[in-house]
Protein backbone atom coordinates (compact mmCIF):
# COMPACT_ATOMS: atom_id res chain seq x y z
CA UNK A 1 0.00 0.00 0.00
CA UNK A 2 1.42 3.17 -0.66
CA UNK A 3 0.35 4.86 2.44
CA UNK A 4 2.16 2.11 4.52
CA UNK A 5 4.28 3.74 7.02
CA UNK A 6 3.09 7.35 6.60
CA UNK A 7 0.33 9.44 8.30
CA UNK A 8 -2.88 9.30 6.66
CA UNK A 9 -4.78 12.59 6.94
CA UNK A 10 -8.50 11.16 6.59
CA UNK A 11 -12.15 12.45 7.88
CA UNK A 12 -13.47 11.78 11.37
CA UNK A 13 -16.63 13.22 13.47
CA UNK A 14 -14.62 14.28 16.19
CA UNK A 15 -16.57 14.79 19.84
CA UNK A 16 -15.04 17.92 21.53
CA UNK A 17 -16.42 17.83 24.09
CA UNK A 18 -19.98 15.86 26.04
CA UNK A 19 -23.56 17.16 24.78
CA UNK A 20 -22.31 18.95 21.91
CA UNK A 21 -22.75 17.98 18.25
CA UNK A 22 -19.76 15.74 16.67
CA UNK A 23 -18.16 17.66 13.90
CA UNK A 24 -16.35 16.47 10.78
CA UNK A 25 -12.41 16.94 10.88
CA UNK A 26 -9.85 16.39 8.89
CA UNK A 27 -7.27 14.32 11.23
CA UNK A 28 -4.01 12.48 11.25
CA UNK A 29 -3.78 8.73 11.85
CA UNK A 30 -0.17 7.96 12.55
CA UNK A 31 0.96 4.23 11.51
CA UNK A 32 0.60 1.16 13.23
CA UNK A 33 3.08 0.52 15.85
CA UNK A 34 4.35 -3.14 17.58
CA UNK A 35 1.19 -5.55 17.13
CA UNK A 36 -0.75 -2.49 16.03
CA UNK A 37 -2.70 -2.76 12.63
CA UNK A 38 -4.46 0.06 10.90
CA UNK A 39 -7.78 -0.16 9.46
CA UNK A 40 -10.02 1.81 6.73
CA UNK A 41 -13.15 2.05 8.12
CA UNK A 42 -15.52 1.03 5.87
CA UNK A 43 -18.95 0.52 7.46
CA UNK A 44 -20.36 2.06 11.72
CA UNK A 45 -23.43 1.53 13.14
CA UNK A 46 -24.04 4.16 15.77
CA UNK A 47 -25.17 2.06 19.29
CA UNK A 48 -26.77 3.70 22.67
CA UNK A 49 -23.63 3.02 24.47
CA UNK A 50 -21.96 5.91 22.07
CA UNK A 51 -24.73 8.15 23.09
CA UNK A 52 -24.10 7.41 26.67
CA UNK A 53 -20.13 8.88 26.26
CA UNK A 54 -21.59 11.61 24.37
CA UNK A 55 -24.34 12.65 26.70
CA UNK A 56 -24.72 11.04 29.96
CA UNK A 57 -20.93 10.20 31.26
CA UNK A 58 -19.33 12.19 33.89
CA UNK A 59 -15.83 11.67 32.72
CA UNK A 60 -15.14 15.18 30.93
CA UNK A 61 -11.53 13.75 30.72
CA UNK A 62 -12.39 11.46 27.44
CA UNK A 63 -12.85 14.87 25.32
CA UNK A 64 -11.80 14.87 22.42
CA UNK A 65 -12.46 11.51 21.51
CA UNK A 66 -13.64 9.67 18.52
CA UNK A 67 -16.59 7.55 19.10
CA UNK A 68 -17.96 4.38 17.31
CA UNK A 69 -17.14 1.11 18.13
CA UNK A 70 -19.79 -1.02 15.89
CA UNK A 71 -17.46 -1.37 12.54
CA UNK A 72 -15.96 -3.23 9.86
CA UNK A 73 -13.21 -2.12 7.43
CA UNK A 74 -10.09 -3.47 5.49
CA UNK A 75 -6.43 -4.02 6.93
CA UNK A 76 -4.47 -1.08 4.97
CA UNK A 77 -1.39 -1.84 7.17
CA UNK A 78 0.45 -3.86 10.15
CA UNK A 79 2.67 -3.41 12.46
CA UNK A 80 5.55 -5.23 13.64
CA UNK A 81 4.99 -8.22 15.45
CA UNK A 82 1.31 -8.92 13.35
CA UNK A 83 1.33 -12.07 11.90
CA UNK A 84 -2.76 -13.03 11.73
CA UNK A 85 -3.79 -10.01 9.83
CA UNK A 86 -2.64 -8.55 6.22
CA UNK A 87 -3.43 -5.77 4.19
CA UNK A 88 -6.89 -6.30 2.46
CA UNK A 89 -8.57 -8.63 5.02
CA UNK A 90 -11.91 -7.53 6.16
CA UNK A 91 -11.97 -7.27 9.69
CA UNK A 92 -14.05 -5.81 12.77
CA UNK A 93 -12.56 -4.29 15.30
CA UNK A 94 -13.54 -5.52 19.15
CA UNK A 95 -14.88 -4.22 21.90
CA UNK A 96 -14.05 -7.21 23.35
CA UNK A 97 -10.08 -8.50 22.82
CA UNK A 98 -9.16 -12.03 22.47
CA UNK A 99 -5.85 -12.77 23.09
CA UNK A 100 -5.76 -16.40 23.08
CA UNK A 101 -3.20 -16.82 25.73
CA UNK A 102 -4.25 -15.08 29.05
CA UNK A 103 -5.94 -16.94 31.98
CA UNK A 104 -9.62 -15.35 30.86
CA UNK A 105 -8.85 -16.61 27.25
CA UNK A 106 -8.15 -19.74 28.07
CA UNK A 107 -10.61 -20.07 30.31
CA UNK A 108 -14.33 -21.03 29.35
CA UNK A 109 -16.23 -19.60 31.82
CA UNK A 110 -15.55 -15.87 29.94
CA UNK A 111 -15.01 -13.69 27.60
CA UNK A 112 -12.75 -10.83 29.18
CA UNK A 113 -9.36 -10.85 28.29
CA UNK A 114 -6.71 -10.14 30.62
CA UNK A 115 -4.55 -8.23 28.23
CA UNK A 116 -7.49 -6.02 27.32
CA UNK A 117 -6.67 -4.04 30.58
CA UNK A 118 -3.29 -2.89 29.45
CA UNK A 119 -4.61 -2.47 25.61
CA UNK A 120 -8.28 -0.66 26.53
CA UNK A 121 -8.30 0.24 30.20
CA UNK A 122 -11.75 0.54 31.01
CA UNK A 123 -13.28 0.70 27.93
CA UNK A 124 -11.72 4.07 26.61
CA UNK A 125 -8.46 4.02 25.49
CA UNK A 126 -6.26 6.64 27.47
CA UNK A 127 -5.45 9.52 24.79
CA UNK A 128 -1.56 9.28 24.94
CA UNK A 129 -1.34 5.80 23.35
CA UNK A 130 -4.02 7.23 20.96
CA UNK A 131 -2.90 7.28 17.30
CA UNK A 132 -5.03 9.79 15.99
CA UNK A 133 -5.00 13.52 16.05
CA UNK A 134 -6.30 16.96 15.48
CA UNK A 135 -4.92 20.44 15.13
CA UNK A 136 -2.35 19.31 17.43
CA UNK A 137 -4.08 17.53 19.94
CA UNK A 138 -4.72 13.49 20.88
CA UNK A 139 -8.25 12.32 20.28
CA UNK A 140 -9.07 9.91 22.71
CA UNK A 141 -10.36 6.27 21.04
CA UNK A 142 -13.33 5.41 22.60
CA UNK A 143 -13.08 1.39 23.74
CA UNK A 144 -9.56 1.36 21.57
CA UNK A 145 -11.63 1.58 18.09
CA UNK A 146 -13.48 4.91 17.50
CA UNK A 147 -15.20 3.71 14.21
CA UNK A 148 -16.46 7.19 13.21
CA UNK A 149 -12.83 8.22 11.23
CA UNK A 150 -12.01 6.42 8.00
CA UNK A 151 -8.80 4.83 9.51
CA UNK A 152 -8.06 3.50 13.13
CA UNK A 153 -5.40 2.11 14.46
CA UNK A 154 -6.21 -0.93 16.82
CA UNK A 155 -4.47 -3.68 18.74
CA UNK A 156 -3.88 -6.97 17.07
CA UNK A 157 -6.30 -8.61 20.11
CA UNK A 158 -9.11 -6.58 19.41
CA UNK A 159 -9.78 -7.37 15.85
CA UNK A 160 -11.18 -10.49 14.11
CA UNK A 161 -10.78 -11.23 11.13
CA UNK A 162 -13.57 -12.14 8.74
CA UNK A 163 -15.10 -14.00 5.79
CA UNK A 164 -13.62 -12.09 2.25
CA UNK A 165 -17.41 -12.32 0.63
CA UNK A 166 -18.99 -10.78 3.72
CA UNK A 167 -20.60 -7.11 3.01
CA UNK A 168 -19.25 -4.67 5.32
CA UNK A 169 -22.35 -2.27 5.44
CA UNK A 170 -24.26 -5.50 7.07
CA UNK A 171 -21.73 -7.41 9.39
CA UNK A 172 -20.31 -4.00 11.03
CA UNK A 173 -23.42 -4.63 13.26
CA UNK A 174 -21.76 -7.84 15.09
CA UNK A 175 -18.96 -5.50 16.25
CA UNK A 176 -21.18 -4.58 18.98
CA UNK A 177 -25.38 -4.82 18.76
CA UNK A 178 -26.39 -7.92 17.55
CA UNK A 179 -23.56 -10.16 19.37
CA UNK A 180 -24.83 -8.82 22.41
CA UNK A 181 -28.15 -9.27 22.43
CA UNK A 182 -28.24 -12.62 20.66
CA UNK A 183 -25.44 -13.68 22.82
CA UNK A 184 -26.97 -12.74 26.22
CA UNK A 185 -30.12 -14.53 25.44
CA UNK A 186 -27.93 -17.39 24.06
CA UNK A 187 -24.43 -17.83 25.81
CA UNK A 188 -25.29 -15.83 29.11
CA UNK A 189 -29.25 -16.30 29.88
CA UNK A 190 -28.96 -19.82 28.01
CA UNK A 191 -32.79 -19.73 26.49
CA UNK A 192 -34.13 -23.08 27.04
CA UNK A 193 -36.56 -24.69 24.33
CA UNK A 194 -40.29 -24.37 25.72
CA UNK A 195 -39.61 -20.92 28.31
CA UNK A 196 -41.38 -18.11 28.29
CA UNK A 197 -38.97 -15.34 27.79
CA UNK A 198 -39.13 -11.20 29.05
CA UNK A 199 -37.01 -8.74 26.78
CA UNK A 200 -36.98 -4.97 28.30
CA UNK A 201 -36.28 -2.45 25.55
CA UNK A 202 -36.52 -2.84 21.73
CA UNK A 203 -33.51 -1.30 20.45
CA UNK A 204 -31.11 -3.18 18.10
CA UNK A 205 -29.80 -5.04 21.31
CA UNK A 206 -33.41 -5.72 22.54
CA UNK A 207 -34.24 -7.14 18.63
CA UNK A 208 -31.36 -9.35 18.91
CA UNK A 209 -31.97 -10.74 22.25
CA UNK A 210 -35.54 -11.71 20.87
CA UNK A 211 -33.80 -13.04 17.93
CA UNK A 212 -31.46 -15.10 20.65
CA UNK A 213 -34.47 -16.54 22.69
CA UNK A 214 -36.26 -17.36 19.38
CA UNK A 215 -33.39 -18.96 17.94
CA UNK A 216 -32.73 -21.02 21.40
CA UNK A 217 -36.54 -22.24 21.49
CA UNK A 218 -38.62 -20.24 23.34
CA UNK A 219 -42.21 -20.69 22.82
CA UNK A 220 -42.99 -17.10 24.34
CA UNK A 221 -40.84 -13.88 24.24
CA UNK A 222 -42.82 -10.79 25.79
CA UNK A 223 -41.51 -7.50 24.68
CA UNK A 224 -41.53 -4.77 26.97
CA UNK A 225 -40.83 -1.16 25.86
CA UNK A 226 -42.12 2.67 26.43
CA UNK A 227 -42.61 3.14 22.81
CA UNK A 228 -44.86 0.97 21.18
CA UNK A 229 -43.74 1.58 17.50
CA UNK A 230 -41.00 -0.99 18.18
CA UNK A 231 -43.48 -3.61 18.64
CA UNK A 232 -44.16 -4.26 14.89
CA UNK A 233 -40.10 -4.86 14.84
CA UNK A 234 -39.80 -7.09 17.48
CA UNK A 235 -43.10 -9.40 15.64
CA UNK A 236 -40.23 -9.74 13.31
CA UNK A 237 -37.27 -10.99 14.93
CA UNK A 238 -39.92 -13.52 16.96
CA UNK A 239 -41.97 -11.83 19.33
CA UNK A 240 -45.31 -13.14 20.59
CA UNK A 241 -46.43 -10.84 23.13
CA UNK A 242 -46.35 -6.90 24.01
CA UNK A 243 -46.39 -4.98 27.23
CA UNK A 244 -46.51 -1.26 26.88
CA UNK A 245 -45.60 -0.06 30.55
CA UNK A 246 -47.48 2.79 30.21
CA UNK A 247 -50.76 0.90 30.00
CA UNK A 248 -50.47 -0.24 32.92
CA UNK A 249 -50.97 1.37 36.82
CA UNK A 250 -49.16 -1.48 38.48
CA UNK A 251 -45.30 -2.63 38.47
CA UNK A 252 -44.78 -4.09 35.31
CA UNK A 253 -43.00 -7.35 37.16
CA UNK A 254 -46.61 -7.68 38.50
CA UNK A 255 -47.93 -7.63 35.16
CA UNK A 256 -45.71 -10.39 33.74
CA UNK A 257 -46.12 -12.69 36.58
CA UNK A 258 -50.09 -12.69 36.19
CA UNK A 259 -49.68 -12.79 32.42
CA UNK A 260 -47.06 -15.97 32.76
CA UNK A 261 -48.90 -18.05 36.13
CA UNK A 262 -45.56 -16.91 38.61
CA UNK A 263 -43.14 -15.13 36.35
CA UNK A 264 -40.87 -15.61 33.32
CA UNK A 265 -37.89 -17.86 32.73
CA UNK A 266 -35.94 -15.89 31.26
CA UNK A 267 -35.61 -11.85 31.46
CA UNK A 268 -33.12 -9.64 29.74
CA UNK A 269 -32.69 -5.81 30.11
CA UNK A 270 -31.47 -4.25 27.33
CA UNK A 271 -32.13 -0.51 28.42
CA UNK A 272 -29.44 0.23 31.07
CA UNK A 273 -31.94 1.61 33.28
CA UNK A 274 -31.02 0.85 37.68
CA UNK A 275 -35.37 0.44 37.94
CA UNK A 276 -35.44 -1.82 34.99
CA UNK A 277 -32.99 -4.12 35.84
CA UNK A 278 -34.53 -4.82 39.02
CA UNK A 279 -38.10 -5.33 37.57
CA UNK A 280 -36.86 -7.60 35.24
CA UNK A 281 -34.99 -9.14 38.12
CA UNK A 282 -38.51 -9.24 39.77
CA UNK A 283 -40.17 -10.09 36.46
CA UNK A 284 -38.69 -13.73 36.91
CA UNK A 285 -40.26 -16.81 38.33
CA UNK A 286 -38.44 -16.80 41.96
CA UNK A 287 -37.61 -20.23 41.90
CA UNK A 288 -35.35 -20.62 38.75
CA UNK A 289 -35.67 -17.49 36.81
CA UNK A 290 -32.86 -15.96 35.30
CA UNK A 291 -32.17 -12.28 34.88
CA UNK A 292 -29.37 -10.68 32.67
CA UNK A 293 -28.79 -7.07 32.55
CA UNK A 294 -27.33 -5.78 29.39
CA UNK A 295 -28.22 -2.13 29.52
CA UNK A 296 -25.05 -0.22 29.73
CA UNK A 297 -24.79 2.44 33.09
CA UNK A 298 -22.19 3.13 35.68
CA UNK A 299 -24.01 5.97 37.09
CA UNK A 300 -26.10 4.65 39.92
CA UNK A 301 -26.44 1.64 41.88
CA UNK A 302 -28.73 -1.18 41.54
CA UNK A 303 -31.14 -2.64 44.33
CA UNK A 304 -33.09 -5.21 44.70
CA UNK A 305 -34.44 -7.73 47.92
CA UNK A 306 -32.26 -10.33 49.42
CA UNK A 307 -35.27 -12.73 48.97
CA UNK A 308 -35.36 -12.07 45.04
CA UNK A 309 -32.48 -14.00 45.05
CA UNK A 310 -32.53 -16.15 48.22
CA UNK A 311 -35.91 -18.00 46.67
CA UNK A 312 -33.60 -19.27 43.37
CA UNK A 313 -33.14 -16.62 40.90
CA UNK A 314 -30.06 -15.66 39.00
CA UNK A 315 -28.95 -12.03 38.29
CA UNK A 316 -25.87 -11.70 35.75
CA UNK A 317 -24.35 -9.66 33.17
CA UNK A 318 -23.35 -9.77 30.02
CA UNK A 319 -20.53 -8.02 28.22
CA UNK A 320 -20.69 -8.21 24.15
CA UNK A 321 -22.72 -11.24 24.55
CA UNK A 322 -20.74 -13.47 26.26
CA UNK A 323 -19.30 -13.88 23.40
CA UNK A 324 -15.34 -14.37 23.03
CA UNK A 325 -14.16 -11.47 20.03
CA UNK A 326 -12.44 -12.85 17.52
CA UNK A 327 -14.00 -16.49 17.79
CA UNK A 328 -17.84 -15.08 18.27
CA UNK A 329 -17.60 -12.14 15.62
CA UNK A 330 -16.14 -14.63 13.08
CA UNK A 331 -18.95 -17.48 13.91
CA UNK A 332 -21.82 -14.81 13.79
CA UNK A 333 -20.51 -13.37 10.15
CA UNK A 334 -20.94 -17.03 9.34
CA UNK A 335 -24.35 -17.35 11.01
CA UNK A 336 -24.96 -14.45 8.53
CA UNK A 337 -24.02 -15.61 5.25
CA UNK A 338 -25.94 -18.56 6.16
CA UNK A 339 -29.28 -16.84 6.74
CA UNK A 340 -29.34 -18.53 10.10
CA UNK A 341 -29.41 -14.95 12.01
CA UNK A 342 -30.89 -11.30 10.35
CA UNK A 343 -28.40 -8.47 10.54
CA UNK A 344 -30.48 -6.44 6.92
CA UNK A 345 -33.88 -5.91 9.11
CA UNK A 346 -31.76 -4.25 12.08
CA UNK A 347 -31.20 -1.26 9.33
CA UNK A 348 -33.51 1.25 9.81
CA UNK A 349 -31.59 3.85 7.76
CA UNK A 350 -28.48 4.19 5.77
CA UNK A 351 -26.38 7.84 5.94
CA UNK A 352 -22.42 8.73 5.04
CA UNK A 353 -20.59 9.77 8.17
CA UNK A 354 -20.97 13.77 7.29
CA UNK A 355 -24.54 12.94 8.53
CA UNK A 356 -23.66 11.70 11.81
CA UNK A 357 -25.36 13.96 13.82
CA UNK A 358 -28.65 12.87 12.02
CA UNK A 359 -28.05 9.97 12.98
CA UNK A 360 -27.53 10.53 16.56
CA UNK A 361 -30.74 12.12 16.73
CA UNK A 362 -32.60 9.51 15.35
CA UNK A 363 -31.65 6.86 17.79
CA UNK A 364 -31.75 9.24 20.99
CA UNK A 365 -35.43 9.59 19.70
CA UNK A 366 -36.43 6.51 19.28
CA UNK A 367 -36.88 6.51 15.14
CA UNK A 368 -34.18 4.25 14.31
CA UNK A 369 -33.01 1.00 14.78
CA UNK A 370 -29.56 0.89 13.54
CA UNK A 371 -28.54 3.49 11.05
CA UNK A 372 -25.56 2.58 9.02
CA UNK A 373 -23.39 4.97 8.36
CA UNK A 374 -20.27 4.33 5.31
CA UNK A 375 -17.27 6.14 6.46
CA UNK A 376 -14.33 5.18 3.72
CA UNK A 377 -15.16 3.84 -0.08
CA UNK A 378 -14.30 0.20 -0.32
N1 LIG B 1 -23.53 -5.01 27.75
C1 LIG B 1 -23.05 -4.73 26.56
O1 LIG B 1 -22.06 -5.35 26.11
C2 LIG B 1 -23.71 -3.70 25.70
C3 LIG B 1 -23.37 -3.60 24.35
C4 LIG B 1 -24.11 -2.71 23.55
C5 LIG B 1 -25.09 -1.92 24.08
N2 LIG B 1 -25.34 -2.02 25.41
C6 LIG B 1 -26.42 -1.24 26.02
O2 LIG B 1 -27.65 -1.83 25.67
C7 LIG B 1 -28.69 -0.84 25.78
C8 LIG B 1 -29.54 -0.84 24.52
O3 LIG B 1 -28.80 -0.38 23.40
P1 LIG B 1 -29.55 -0.06 22.01
O4 LIG B 1 -28.50 0.42 21.07
O5 LIG B 1 -30.42 -1.19 21.66
O6 LIG B 1 -30.44 1.19 22.49
P2 LIG B 1 -31.78 1.85 21.90
O7 LIG B 1 -31.80 3.22 22.41
O8 LIG B 1 -31.89 1.61 20.44
O9 LIG B 1 -32.95 0.99 22.60
C9 LIG B 1 -33.37 1.18 23.91
C10 LIG B 1 -34.87 0.87 23.97
O10 LIG B 1 -35.29 0.92 25.33
C11 LIG B 1 -36.57 1.51 25.38
N3 LIG B 1 -36.82 2.01 26.74
C12 LIG B 1 -36.35 3.14 27.32
N4 LIG B 1 -36.82 3.24 28.59
C13 LIG B 1 -37.60 2.15 28.81
C14 LIG B 1 -38.38 1.70 29.91
N5 LIG B 1 -38.40 2.38 31.06
N6 LIG B 1 -39.06 0.54 29.79
C15 LIG B 1 -39.02 -0.17 28.62
N7 LIG B 1 -38.30 0.21 27.54
C16 LIG B 1 -37.61 1.36 27.63
C17 LIG B 1 -36.51 2.60 24.33
O11 LIG B 1 -37.82 3.00 23.92
C18 LIG B 1 -35.74 1.89 23.21
O12 LIG B 1 -36.61 1.20 22.32
C19 LIG B 1 -27.96 0.47 26.05
O13 LIG B 1 -27.94 0.68 27.46
C20 LIG B 1 -26.56 0.20 25.57
O14 LIG B 1 -25.62 1.06 26.16
C21 LIG B 1 -24.70 -2.90 26.22
ZN1 LIG C 1 -6.51 -12.80 26.65
ZN1 LIG D 1 -22.39 -0.82 21.43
Amino acid sequence: MATAGKVIKCKAAVAWESNKPLTIEEIEVEPPQANQVRVKIVATGVCRTDLFYLYETENKDLFPMVLGHEGAGIVESVGPGVTEFQPGDKVVPLIVSQCRECRFCKSPRTNQCEKAWDVVPHNVSTAPTSKLNCRGKKLLQFMGISTFSQYSVVNQIALAKIDPAAPLEKVCLLGCGICTGFGAAVNNAQVEPDSTCAVFGLGAVGLAAIMGCKYAGAKRIIAVDINADKFEKATEFGATDFVNPKDHDKPISKVLSEMTNGGVDFSLECVGDVKLMRSALESCVPAWGVSVIVGWTDKEDFCARPTDLISGRTWKGSIFGGFKGKDGVAEMVQAYMNKKIKLDEFITHNMPLDHINEAIELLKQGKSIRTVLSVSPQ
